[in-house]
């Protein structure tokens, strides 16, 4: 028999049946089974407990009766224990840990088994999604990171995922820009740093253009002829673009992003008028004082609150374009999921959003896909403060991305002097690069994010110095073993792990399943992040205590297999979180 892949999923099913069998009101009963702490076992059912609460039974009995209905295939893979008040315990056997690691012996197995999760379903994440002539910073890395790492995570869970950049390309601040363009513009500047000087352009314009002036008739008069199709000004409104995305993607080259569409919101712009009208067809929008709103009559605070659709002076506004985003994926790309993440401050707008449009979908008859708002907290110094330079400027994404691969270079200097210095930059480039994607992702995105370089490039800790470098580490033992990792003819020896430390890890190994499950139904890359972070305590515990190395081909083999499987976890893992391995350091 094969491994089953989630053993989770496998102990729910096998219970439900013996509840069934047991005779249990099995559409009452929920299993209700997690991993549990090692103490305790593999797994646990708890589902007991309310079950038997809600019948006043006595739930040690209840779990009797279900441990004894359970299939005799079941009793041979787990140890199964009741514990307290009517817990039931699972806890693995060696052989079935042995067949779990010979079954899932590369990556593609372990995608193979995850694929059911999301499997012929289509993800539209919406991330990243930066504002155009302006440079990224730093809390534009977040975006970036988070929602990269759920890409890779949907699309190994079995989902087709489409990477859209919702750029923030259209709106009154371009009337400004040109304004500043058409007097200032310098075409040295623009040669050498493009967005640096739109955005000198655009501070220009801003300060010329003061509430009342004549100069600000001026600019609007320039959004206008960019709105009615002025070659000359969508002209430069598409350059302005074109050098973004230019710069943006040399950010995303880094972060290894690639993007299938930029659809901002200015694609949107001949798409809001059938919005307005079907909002108010369906009696969702009303009129007021000119603009378009929407009230949401059952919401504590959107009651009162309006969602304004439509701007008084006629103009769409980031409501509508989000609105006909919204419609547009899911007729266009038949979306069954969409994933927009940003900052938190943007929960109200995406609440209003999502009310809007589960109303409007439903009157119109519309497919409705899953509407997720993945936010993220604040990122800031360690002072708690907002992060800035020393002179107090916002930090450039770009130069903390410099930053980061010179100080992990200055640290791989200093380690291995002897390296050919390319190797060192290439080293480099992923370690730094990698620590500030881990860091970020390694913390509930929901928390605000304390960014300090001592703690995201140290080798201790939950970072990505320490995992990666625990993969170098087994890279080199499979060097000297002079064997490939994963190489079927030398596993095919191997036997069930014995020693506690090899226990410890096996039995960790075959938990990959539900963190991946775990985070990705949660949108939320951390709880693989400490994963990982537990796997590769657990592979050095086992390293510490248990040779690898030995002449014993049985007990070689054994512990090989334990150093291939926890390689390719954690390569998996890394890859999944958007990091790129090495196999020196
Ligand atoms: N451009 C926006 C910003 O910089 C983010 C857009 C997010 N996506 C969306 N569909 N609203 O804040």
């Amino acid at each position: 028999m094969p491994a089953a892949y989630n053993h989770v999923a496998l102990l729910e099913s096998a219970l439900t049946t013996a509840a069934e069998a047991a005779g249990l009101d099995v559409a009452a009963f929920r299993p209700d089974v997690r991993t549990a702490d090692p103490k305790h076992g593999d797994f646990q059912a708890n589902g007991v407990l309310p079950y038997a609460k809600a019948r006043k039974a006595n739930p040690r009995a209840v779990a009797e009766q279900l441990v004894a209905a359970l299939p005799q295939e079941l009793r041979e893979t787990f140890d199964v224990a009741i514990a307290g008040p009517g817990f039931i315990n699972l806890t693995l056997k060696p052989l079935p840990l042995l067949e779990w690691l010979k079954t899932y012996a590369t990556e593609a197995s372990l995608a193979s088994g995850a694929a059911s999760a999301h499997a012929g379903q289509t993800w539209v994440v919406d991330y990243s999604s930066p504002n155009t002539a302006k440079q990224m910073h730093v809390g534009h890395l977040r975006s970036a990171v988070i929602g990269e790492a759920i890409c890779r995570l949907l699309a190994f869970t079995g989902a087709r995922v489409i990477r859209d950049n919702h750029l923030g390309d259209w709106g009154t601040q371009f009337g400004k820009l040109i304004y500043g363009y058409k007097r200032w513009a310098n075409p040295e500047a623009l040669a050498a740093d493009p967005i640096e000087e739109l955005e000198r352009l655009y501070k220009l314009g801003n300060q010329a253009t003061p509430d009342g002036s004549p100069e600000l008739e001026e600019a609007r008069r320039e959004l206008v002829k960019l709105q009615n199709g002025d070659p000359e000004n969508v002209a430069l409104w598409q350059s302005f673009s074109d050098v973004s995305l230019k710069a943006f993607q040399q950010v995303y080259d880094r972060l290894g992003i690639r993007f299938d569409h930029n659809l901002g919101e200015s694609f949107y712009n001949d798409k809001v008028e059938r919005v307005y009208q079907e909002l108010q067809d369906v009696g969702l929008a009303q009129e007021s004082e000119g603009a378009l709103v929407v009230f949401h009559p059952e919401h504590p605070r959107f009651a009162t609150q309006p969602f304004l659709v439509r701007k008084a002076d006629g103009a769409s506004n980031y409501a509508s374009t989000d609105l006909a985003t919204a419609l547009y994926r899911s007729q266009h790309f038949k979306a069954d999921g969409i994933v927009v993440v940003t900052d938190f401050r943007q929960s109200d707008h995406f609440e209003q959003l999502f009310l809007t449009v589960r109303k409007w979908f439903a009157a119109k008859g519309y497919r409705l896909p899953e509407l997720h708002h993945v936010t993220f907290g604040a990122v800031t110094g360690e002072d708690g403060k907002a992060l800035k330079t020393r002179s107090g400027d916002v930090i450039r994404l770009k130069a903390l991305l410099d930053e980061a691969e010179e100080r992990a270079f200055a640290i791989v200097t200093e380690k291995n002097p002897d390296l050919p210095e390319a190797e060192r930059h290439d080293i480099a480039r992923a370690v730094g690069i990698g620590a500030a994607q881990y860091a970020d992702l390694s913390q509930n995105r929901s928390s605000n994010y304390v960014f300090s370089w001592d703690k995201m490039l140290a080798l201790e800790g939950n970072t990505a110095p320490y995992l990666l470098y625990a993969v170098a580490r087994i890279h080199s033992i499979f060097r000297r073993a002079g064997v490939p990792p994963g190489d079927p003819a030398s596993e095919a020896a191997a036997t069930a792990p014995e020693t506690p430390t090899e226990l410890q890890v096996a039995r960790k190994l075959v938990k990959f399943p539900d963190a991946l499950r775990l985070a990705t139904e949660t949108l939320r890359p951390h709880m693989l992040c400490l994963y990982l972070y537990e796997l590769a305590g657990d592979y050095s515990a086992f390293n510490n205590a248990d040779k690898v190395l030995v002449d014993d081909p049985a007990v070689r083999a054994r512990r090989l297999l334990l150093c291939a499987r926890t390689l390719l976890v954690l390569e998996t893992g890394l890859r999944l979180l958007g990091l790129r391995t090495l196999e020196r350091m």
